[in-house]
């Protein structure tokens, strides 16, 4: 299976969620061979993004970008698995490097999270990735398969799990494109993770994404600013189905 994730991160009203979530429900229809296409959407449009995709059976899968361990009580501002799965949430995202930087997410939060989702049948994509000062001082390796292996420590069925390699210096608008050599050494590391599959993510783009697809260990691309306009993100989907039927 190859996947193309997309998480809108703090943008879109209901309103340009739901158009976005229409104009992928007419691109991807029954569904495309091999591909497993998926959209995150703030906690606010969920459910709206569910229902413009068709419902909870449509062959796009909708995501949180974030969820707590408990499944309820006293946490003001948090929201459960259960109660983003009851939004239509199939997927939820964990350990984001943003979340790390600025919301105090760590190895052992990330854990907590991981099984809460397992526990509910969810998928959880964990994502990891190490920073441009860790990489330089020659860690990056290792820091990247630490933060997978707290992940997946002691887990029945780490084969449900997604990871998404995202390095910190790849991500977002000050990040930079890696170049094929800098990452095919972490990802060869990851593709022997006992997992779902290994997503790549950070400034993927319309020109590298075909590239970042060839890379042994990649089974699929999660994309931010590439992939929000629905337009770009049809067009990612299409070289995705092409990369599938290569490799099929
Ligand atoms: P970007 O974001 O594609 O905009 O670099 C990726 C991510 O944060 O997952």
């Amino acid at each position: 299976m190859r996947w193309l994730g997309t998480s809108f991160k703090m943008t879109k009203t209901r309103a340009e969620a739901a158009a976005y979530a229409a104009r992928l429900r007419e691109a991807v229809g029954d569904g495309l061979e091999g591909v497993c296409p998926f959209v995150i959407p703030s906690a606010t449009a969920i459910a709206t993004v569910t229902d413009a995709l068709g419902g909870r059976d449509s062959p796009v899968l909708v995501g949180a970008q974030n969820t707590h361990w408990a499944d309820e009580g006293a946490w003001t501002g948090e929201i459960s698995v259960p109660q983003a799965a009851d939004a239509g949430a199939r997927i939820i995202e964990i350990g984001h490097s943003e979340r790390r930087a600025h919301f105090g997410e760590s190895d052992a939060t990330v854990r907590l999270k991981t099984r809460a989702v397992l526990r509910h049948g969810l998928a959880p994509l964990v994502c990891v990735g190490e920073s441009e000062e860790t990489r330089a001082a020659g860690g990056g390796t290792d820091a990247v398969l630490a933060q997978a292996a707290a992940a997946l420590d002691g887990l029945q069925n780490p084969t449900d799990v997604l990871i998404a390699y995202e390095p910190v210096w790849a991500i977002g608008e000050h990040g930079r494109a890696p170049r094929p050599e800098e990452i095919a050494p972490v990802l060869a590391e990851l593709s022997d993770l006992p997992v779902k599959g290994v997503l790549y993510g950070g400034s993927v783009s319309e020109g590298n994404a075909a590239e970042l697809l060839r890379l042994p260990g990649v089974d699929g691309l999660f994309v931010g600013r590439a992939a929000w306009d629905a337009e770009a993100y049809v067009r990612l989907l299409a070289t995705v189905a092409r990369h599938a039927r290569a490799v099929a």
